[in-house]
């Protein structure tokens, strides 16, 4: 069978970029899912590198035809195992597709899905632009990014992926290309196909190409950091800052061992007293900057803080960003899931306190942080409380639940949160999904056990 299809598949791309021996396609296997929580790969599948959306309409008719299992992969960085196959298949990688083109006139970059976040921010300042979020890790690519919605750290003031895309092409799993949106900031023409598949994680379509808004140079920034002695002190800080008329580019909680593992492994330093801080990075003009400090100075002191440090050279922001955008990484080893519950920001006081006493009640070491700002914490099960994670997650997830929020704001279902939404989301709602689900991809074939459990479901239906 495997034997047939690579046959065929040399008739789309070319023999190089078909890979099916063992040692060449592991890398392609798994994402950054964590190894207690991730899902077991197929050691049966084919590792195909298209170079162009015409490629990729062709292998999904084929794949449409003879029922096989295809999976999407961008730059392998999920958490929740979306670009893992599970079936024997085949893996689609979009890493050969970069090409990139800034059209300045209309603040518009038009990526190819295979271009990375890195690259794209790198072009885009050149061409004297910005693109003010930083949708998670800079090895992610666009297509990716795109289909999961990536959120990340600075997604207050500007928003998340889905506002910073206004076009797509998209391959259908049926193999029609599609060109939804455009270079434009205002579009009703109908039903919004796009923000559709912004978000379905690789379930509905394979994005190719996205259109991605711009903005002017980036502003003056500052990053100020301002310790508390405790979780409730520093996060009931958050409202109180967003409700005084500031808003940052990003405002995120973190905490003193989290940052001093991830800068050890960073090779970098974290010298700043206290022991829990929120990290606010401003932007505007350098007058707004300083006034919006200056207020952020004056709120923390009011709520307990300690003394607030300002960082204003740009590499030492920087820095900061970095040591806190890589404590995941630096706890992976260590870690068995991080989740990403998301309630509306006032409540996320409440919700960090909702957690510590689930970590009391099992004993166990809950690490936290995350995009305070917009509700979203990360809290992690660690590998030494395995034997509860069950039990922890499930009270984290009803605790977000009772608070008004979601079980993922930027992580998504992927491969292991099905049950989960399933359990939280209502029948009627499933049912709709599993209906779009169905007319865009009637044989089931892209992603299969992404988002939706199609079979599972129904297995559900008839027990009731
Ligand atoms: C972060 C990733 C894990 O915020 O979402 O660091
Ligand atoms: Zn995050």
């Amino acid at each position: 069978m495997m034997k047939e299809v690579v046959e065929k598949l040399e008739e789309i791309v070319e023999k190089d970029f078909i890979l099916t021996k063992k040692e060449l396609i592991e890398s392609y296997l798994f994402d950054e899912t964590s190894i207690p929580v991730r899902p077991k790969p197929t050691l049966n599948c084919i590792v195909v590198k298209p170079e162009n959306s015409e490629q990729i309409s062709r292998i999904l008719k084929l794949a449409n035809e003879k029922r096989i299992p295809v999976y999407p992969r961008g730059g392998g960085t999920g958490l929740v195992g979306g670009a893992v196959p599970t079936k024997d298949g085949i893996v689609i990688s979009l890493e050969r597709m970069k090409r990139i083109e800034v059209d300045r006139e209309n603040l518009i970059a038009v990526a190819e899905a295979g271009v990375t976040l890195g690259e794209l921010l790198k072009v885009v300042e050149e061409a004297g632009l910005s693109f003010p979020p930083h949708p998670g890790d800079e090895g992610a690519q666009i297509g990716g990014l795109v289909a999961c919605n990536a959120g990340g750290a600075r997604a207050v003031k500007h928003g998340v992926m889905r506002n910073f895309v206004k076009g797509i092409e998209v391959v259908l799993p049926t193999g029609e290309i599609l060109n939804l949106g455009g270079k434009l900031l205002k579009n009703n023409m109908g039903y919004n196909l796009m923000h559709l598949i912004l978000g379905s994680e690789g379930t509905l379509g394979i994005i190719t190409k996205a259109v991605i808004r711009l903005c002017p140079k980036a502003e003056y920034t500052l990053t100020l950091v301002l310790p508390f002695n405790s979780r409730h002190e520093a996060l009931s800080t958050v409202p109180t800052i967003l409700t005084k008329g500031i808003s940052p580019l990003a405002l995120e909680y973190v905490e003193k061992e989290l940052m001093e593992k991830s800068a050890m492994h960073l090779g970098e330093k974290w010298n700043i007293e206290g022991k829990v801080f929120l990290v606010v990075i401003l932007s505007g003009t350098q007058n707004e900057v300083y006034n919006e400090a200056e207020r952020i100075n004056q709120i923390c002191s009011e709520k307990g803080g300690l003394e607030v440090y300002v960082a204003e050279r740009q590499d030492e922001q920087n820095t900061i960003l970095k040591i806190r955008s890589n404590i995941y990484t630096a706890l992976k080893e260590e870690s068995a899931d991080i989740f990403d519950t998301t309630v509306p920001p006032s409540n996320i006081g409440k919700l960090a306190d909702m957690i510590d006493k689930i970590a009391e009640k099992y004993s166990a070491y809950i690490p936290v942080y995350g995009h305070a700002a917009d509700g979203n914490l990360h809290a992690h099960v660690m590998k030494k409380d395995i034997d509860k994670y069950e039990k922890i997650k499930s009270e984290i997830y009803e605790a977000t639940i009772n608070l008004g929020g979601v079980i993922t704001g930027e992580h998504g279902i992927g491969k292991i949160r099905v049950k989960e939404l399933y359990k939280f989301m209502s029948p009627k709602s499933i049912e709709l999904m599993i209906g779009i689900k169905k007319l865009f991809d009637p044989n089931n074939i892209l992603n299969p056990g992404n988002v939706l459990s199609i079979d599972e479901n129904q297995a559900l239906r008839t027990e009731q």
